[in-house]
């Protein structure tokens, strides 16, 4: 599978992050303050809440329900650090992000 196409950048501003869904699969895209986009799983790796409902300061999304926190740029847990976010790769050309599924699969602990 090739790059697939997930929205345009001007549909998502800086500091902002949506949910979208690539082929089946829910995808995080996230907007940094300083201008990165990533792409990470929807999902929180502890009870599968939508990551999109959560609270995103800087580069740090902090997950509503129980409020772990992550660095959106690395995947890695910031709280606690045993967990992490499935990272997809992304690329943007002119106004559109594009994000690759293939061979990535959502992180879970559930612990
Ligand atoms: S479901 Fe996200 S911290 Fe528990």
């Amino acid at each position: 599978m090739a790059f697939q196409r997930a929205c345009a950048l001007d549909d998502l501003w800086q500091g902002e992050m949506q949910v979208i869904e690539i082929n089946g699969t829910e995808v995080l895209l996230v907007h940094t303050d300083e201008g990165q986009v990533v792409a990470t799983q929807a999902v929180c790796p502890h009870q599968e809440v939508c990551l999109g409902d959560g609270d995103l300061k800087g580069n740090t999304l902090t997950c509503r329900q129980h409020l772990w926190q992550f660095d959106v740029t690395t995947g890695k847990g910031l709280n606690p650090t045993h967990a992490e976010l499935a990272i997809y790769p992304i690329k943007v050309e002119g106004d559109v992000v594009y994000v690759e599924l293939e061979g990535v699969e959502p992180k879970y602990a559930h612990s």
